[in-house]
């Protein structure tokens, strides 16, 4: 056998026992074994480089390159359903379909709680994913969706040349718990469901890291001009058959009583379920029935969503706390009487801020409802006003912090209140160095929440700064902490000088200022002295800044005690620079170029990092010096014109490309990455070249 018939059997054998482990849960061999003929497939298209296929089996581990969304539209536009709560409602809707139909079949299905996908197939290969958007398009996340398991790359029998498929992405709550748990342990803000987790890793840039998400995908509508079934129930069959995931808890029901049936028994059978669902589909099975049903301007007439009630338990309130966050932010948080509600008991409610307090007109030692609306931690929905005790007096919303006395402001637009003393509320200066040590910023190793509150109490760690003058022997006379361990903590910390300038600038804290925009910060000025002088115009320049977190960085910076814990870190040695990029070639060396209007396929740093990488020089306005514009849509008259007058030449996103050639793409991701990263996008950019030709 030749190395391309080796991988055409190996891809054939791997997708079929993907779908076995994956789709009908019935792996017929080991994960050993799976593993071994993976490997086998990998090194098999490393060395063929010209047999790549974004469909084969390897490509389900994703990739680090970090991918912007593309905006697609639907052929089909993506209609949600009418939904009700209540079970009368449901009966009209039946009896509706009844009168004009007569008697009817209806599929009841599981509503699977995760996000809407768009699966297009094209001679049995995927070809597309897009999201459900606002309908009419949404993001195309194919890259994403390809490291699902349960999303076949390729499909067996008889199915039709081309087609859409939709469905759900749901996050199974063994996933979602893991997930959950790392996230604690790095220090990480937790996803509040697994319906935001699995939405929230589908835009994950890098498909590297959805493949290690455990997602799973359901599918439950075909959508094509022309399909060979009379029913929905001989489509959903037809779908399993080609490998698609369709759920085994569908049934026909064929009165209002059976609905019910199905119902009552679900609004129970679905607590013992591994993933989330929030109720139950209704849907016409003839599509004939549904042809003539039609639709309303937002969704089939011929289908309904009866969603589960959240569930809820009556208790009193106690008593109310007022916690405050790192950016000294304030919560308030009701102390209940202990009550059981959905498996587990509650003590403590969110009651977010003083207008919800307001708006539920909350008063201590209420008879209250909570709910479990999907979120950690449970909220008040309601008071139950027969119950509350004569004499009651309204809540009053603190006016000074609880921790140092200060009294409480409120921004603009915000609906928190704020302590503003950041520099002397203690839970702000512990705040702050937790997130500064984080993995994602400074990863100092070692040193965990405790042992900062220790340093903190013994007076040697009032903020970030203070990190940098710790000695070995002030963190081994702790208690609980001996040598060994202030090795460790002074070796991370020591380690931390060399962290990549972004990670320095997500640590800060500033308000609003995420890892994301950090990045982006990072890449637009290039060091922390840019930053700080920016005005609040060319913040705004920056990818990902609008005016709120303009303001923040702004307000940041202008804090003396900020500028001075800034120069101490400087002192120390930290990253406040991007790293100087090793030039890739230099074909731009000696142009001057600008870079103008808005682009399909790169922002506007990813341009800006190609034509540093490749030797060039950017421009911020257009004059006499430039070589040449890159302009993408809605480039600014003024420099139109100014360039027409100078007789600039013009390229567009595409010339630009192809004038540095064809490795343009692998070099911005190469730009991106880190050390570690590096290996695996080595095999990337093998693989990229290996599909231009
Ligand atoms: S059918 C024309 N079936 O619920 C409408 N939707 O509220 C086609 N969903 O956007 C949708 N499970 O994201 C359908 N078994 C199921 C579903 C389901 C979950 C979601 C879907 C849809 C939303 C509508």
């Amino acid at each position: 056998m030749t190395a391309v018939e080796k991988i055409a059997t190996l891809r054939q054998e791997l997708h079929y026992h993907n779908r076995k482990y994956y789709v009908d849960n019935a792996p017929e061999i080991s994960d050993f074994e799976f593993d071994r003929m993976m490997r086998e497939l990998q090194d098999l298209e490393e060395a063929h480089p010209e047999c790549a296929d974004p469909n084969s089996p390897t490509q389900r581990v994703g990739s680090d390159r970090t991918t912007e969304f593309a905006n697609v539209r639907h052929r089909y536009p993506m209609l949600s359903l009418s939904n009700t709560y209540s079970l009368e409602e449901l009966g009209e809707f039946i009896d509706r379909i009844e009168r004009e139909e007569g008697e009817t079949e209806f599929v009841c299905e599981l509503k699977f709680d995760g996000t809407a996908i768009s699966l297009t197939y094209e001679n049995g290969a995927l070809l597309r994913a897009v999201t459900r958007g606002d309908g009419e398009s949404g993001d195309d996340v194919t890259a994403n969706v390809r490291t699902i398991g349960s999303v076949p790359l390729t499909l067996t029998g008889n199915y039709p040349a081309e087609f859409e498929i939709r469905g759900e992405i749901f996050m199974p709550y063994a996933s979602f718990d893991r997930l959950n748990a790392e996230r604690e342990a790095a220090g990480e803000q937790l996803f509040a469901n697994p319906r935001n987790a699995a939405a929230g890793t589908l835009k994950q840039q890098q498909s590297s890291i959805v493949a290690k998400r455990g997602l799973d995908c359901t599918l439950y509508q075909i959508a094509s001009r022309e399909l060979p079934f009379a029913s929905h129930w001989e489509a959903l069959e037809a779908a399993r058959s080609w490998g698609f995931k369709v759920s085994e808890h569908a049934r026909i029901c064929r009165s209002r009583s059976e609905v019910e049936e199905f119902i009552a028994y679900w609004d129970t059978a679905r607590k013992e379920l591994p993933y989330p669902t929030d109720g139950i589909v209704i849907k016409v099975n003839d599509f004939a029935k549904r042809r003539r049903l039609g639709f309303t301007a937002k969704s089939p007439r011929w289908a309904v969503a009866y969603k589960f009630k959240a569930e809820q338990a009556l208790t009193r309130l106690v008593s109310v706390d007022f916690q405050v966050g790192r950016t000294g932010a304030i919560t308030p948080v009701a102390n209940l009487e202990p009550v059981l509600l959905a498996g587990t008991v509650v003590k403590r409610a969110t009651l977010h801020n003083a207008e919800q307090i307001a708006a539920l007109d909350i008063r201590i030692g209420d008879m209250v409802y909570v709910e479990k609306g999907g979120e950690i931690i449970p909220k008040i929905t309601e008071v139950e006003l027969s119950e509350r005790k004569e004499g009651s007096e309204p809540l009053n919303y603190i006016t000074e912090c609880p921790e140092c006395g200060t009294t409480l402001v409120r921004y603009e637009g915000e609906a928190k209140h704020y302590c503003p003393n950041q520099g002397g509320c203690r839970p702000q200066i512990l705040g702050r160095i937790v997130h500064f040590i984080r993995r994602k910023a400074l990863d100092i190793d070692g040193l965990g929440t405790e042992t900062v509150e220790l340093l903190h109490e013994s007076g040697l760690l009032n903020n970030i700064a203070d990190l940098y003058d710790l000695r070995a022997m002030d963190i081994a006379a702790l208690p609980r902490l001996g040598e060994k361990s202030a090795d460790n903590i002074m070796r991370s910390i020591e380690n931390s000088k060399s962290v990549p300038f972004a990670r320095v600038l997500f640590g800060l804290g500033i308000r609003f200022v995420g890892e994301t925009t950090a990045k982006y910060l990072a890449q637009h000025f290039k060091s922390l002295d840019a930053v700080m002088s920016a005005s609040k115009e060319q913040l705004l320049e920056s990818e990902e800044v609008g005016d709120k977190i303009a303001e923040a960085i702004l307000e940041y910076f202008a804090d003396e005690n900020n500028r001075s814990i800034i120069e101490r870190l400087r002192a120390a040695g930290l990253q406040f620079e991007e790293e100087a990029k090793v030039l890739h070639s230099e074909v731009l060396k000696g142009k001057n170029i600008v870079i103008s209007g808005k682009f399909l396929d790169h922002t506007r740093d990813e341009l800006k990092e190609m034509i540093e990488l490749h030797g060039g020089k950017n421009q911020s306005g257009v004059s006499a010096t430039t070589d040449f514009i890159v302009a993408g849509e809605n480039m600014g008259p003024a420099k139109l014109q100014k360039a027409e007058k100078l007789g600039v030449k013009i390229l567009s996103e595409s010339e630009f490309v192809a004038l540095i050639g064809a490795d343009a793409e692998v070099v911005v991701a190469e730009a991106k990455s880190t050390k570690e990263e590096k290996k695996e996008e080595k095999k990337q950019e093998d693989f990229v070249q290996g599909s231009l030709f």
